[in-house]
C-alpha cells in the first residue's frame, strides 16, 4: 500500500453508509457498504468501525439508512420505524456515549419534523447525518488547535488504543494535537502502545501516523511503565468513549493503569474529546456501562490461539479513570482543568447551542 499523505474518510454516505474495514487494517485498505440496519449494526458491533465519534457517525448514517429502506406512508410511521432503529444500534455497543448522542440527535430530528412528508423527512435526516460527520472533524481540528498549547515543550508523548482520525470523521482527538504540532514543524515523537487484546495501537495508530509522517515507537503495554520510568515520556494523550459529568473518563482497557503510572512518575495525562463524549446524565465513573466483549479477543490473536482451551478468561474493554487523575481535558470548546463539573457543564451547553442556532 502507498502511503497517503491524509487518512482517506473513516465513514461516508454513498447511497448507503460506508466505512473503512478496520478489522483489515493495516494488511488491506478495504471498504465496507452497508445494504441495510443489520449490516450497520455489525459493522459497529464486530468493530469494522470503532471508535467512540466514529461510531456515532456511523449510528447516525445507520437512521439515515433506516429511514431510507422503511415503506412507510406517512411520517408518524417512519418516526416509529426510527426509534426501533435507534435501540438496536444503541445496543450494538454500550459504553460509548457518542452512539447514543448520534441517534437521539436523529430521533430528536425526526420527531421535529413530523410535519414533512416521508420523503422530504428521510432527506432531512441524510442532511442531519452528513451534518454530525461534518462537525465531528470540524471538533476534532479545533481540539487540535487547543491541545497543541500543551504541546509546546513536548517531544515525546504516548498514546494508547486508536483515537485518531481512524475513531473520529477524521483528523482524531488525541491524535489532534499531535498532528497540530508536526503540521506546525515541531519535532514530536509518539510512543504506540500495542493496546491488547484488539491492537487497535498495533494495527491502526501506528498505522495512521507513518501515513500522516509522524514518528513513532510501537512498544507493548507493559512497556509503557519501563519508559516513563527511564524519562521518555513527556505527557499521555488518550481519547475517550465517555465523560462522566464530574470528569470521570472511559477509555480503552489499561488508560486507568496509565493513569496511575502517569501520576507516580509526574507527567500530565489529557484527555481529548468533543463534547458529544461528554454524558452530563451520568454523574459519575461508577455509573458508565462497560463493554463486555467475547474472550476469543483474548484467547486469540486473529484465528490463532494463544491460550489453552477451556480456561477462565475475562474481557471488559474499557475502564474508568478518576476525574483527580487527570490533568486536563481538552474540547473543541478549550481546555478543561480540574474542577471538571462546571466546565464540562459549560462546554456542553455551549456546543449545544450552537448546534441549535445552525
Ligand atoms: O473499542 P474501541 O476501539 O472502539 O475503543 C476506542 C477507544 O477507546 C478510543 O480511545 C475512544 O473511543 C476515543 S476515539 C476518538
Amino acid at each position: 500500500m502507498q502511503p497517503m499523505n491524509e487518512v482517506p474518510k473513516t465513514v461516508w454516505w454513498d447511497d448507503v453508509p460506508c466505512l473503512i474495514d478496520q478489522l483489515r487494517l493495516p494488511a488491506t485498505l478495504d471498504i465496507v457498504r452497508c445494504e441495510d440496519l443489520n449490516s450497520v449494526i455489525e459493522a459497529i458491533r464486530s468493530m469494522q468501525v470503532r471508535g467512540a465519534p466514529a461510531i456515532g457517525i456511523t449510528a447516525a448514517y445507520g437512521m439515515a439508512l433506516a429511514a431510507k429502506r422503511s415503506t412507510a406512508q406517512t411520517s408518524s410511521k417512519l418516526i416509529e420505524k426510527l426509534a426501533k432503529a435507534k435501540s438496536l444500534l444503541d445496543a450494538a455497543r454500550p459504553t460509548a456515549i457518542n452512539l447514543a448522542w448520534a441517534t437521539k440527535r436523529m430521533l430528536d430530528l425526526a420527531e421535529a419534523n413530523a410535519q414533512l412528508e416521508p420523503d422530504q423527512l428521510r432527506q432531512r435526516l441524510l442532511a442531519e447525518a452528513e451534518t454530525i460527520r461534518d462537525q465531528d472533524e470540524a471538533m476534532c481540528r479545533a481540539i487540535g488547535q487547543h491541545g497543541k498549547t500543551l504541546l509546546a515543550q513536548t517531544r515525546n508523548v504516548l498514546t494508547h488504543c486508536n483515537a485518531g482520525g481512524l475513531a473520529t470523521a477524521a483528523y482524531g482527538t488525541a491524535l489532534a494535537p499531535i498532528r497540530a504540532v508536526h503540521e506546525d514543524g515541531q519535532p514530536i515523537h509518539v510512543w504506540v502502545d500495542e493496546t491488547r487484546p484488539f491492537l487497535q495501537g498495533a494495527r491502526l495508530t501506528a498505522w495512521e501516523l507513518q501515513q500522516a509522517g509522524i514518528d513513532l515507537t510501537l512498544i507493548t503495554d507493559n512497556m509503557a511503565a519501563y519508559f516513563m520510568q527511564q524519562g521518555h515520556v513527556d505527557c499521555i494523550i488518550v481519547g475517550s468513549d465517555r465523560i462522566a459529568a464530574n470528569g470521570d473518563v472511559a477509555n480503552k482497557i489499561g488508560t486507568y493503569g496509565l493513569a496511575v503510572l502517569a501520576k507516580a512518575h509526574n507527567i500530565p495525562l489529557y484527555v481529548a474529546a468533543p463534547t458529544s463524549t461528554i454524558d452530563l446524565q451520568t454523574a459519575n465513573g461508577a455509573a458508565i456501562p462497560i463493554e463486555q466483549r467475547s474472550t476469543q479477543e483474548v484467547t486469540h490473536i486473529g484465528q490463532q490461539a494463544i491460550a489453552a482451551e477451556g480456561i477462565k478468561v475475562a474481557h471488559p474493554a474499557f475502564d474508568v479513570t478518576p476525574a483527580h487523575l487527570v490533568t486536563a481535558i481538552i474540547t473543541e470548546q478549550g481546555i478543561a482543568y480540574p474542577p471538571f463539573a462546571e466546565q464540562l457543564q459549560t462546554m456542553v451547553e455551549t456546543a449545544n447551542a450552537a448546534n441549535a442556532r445552525q
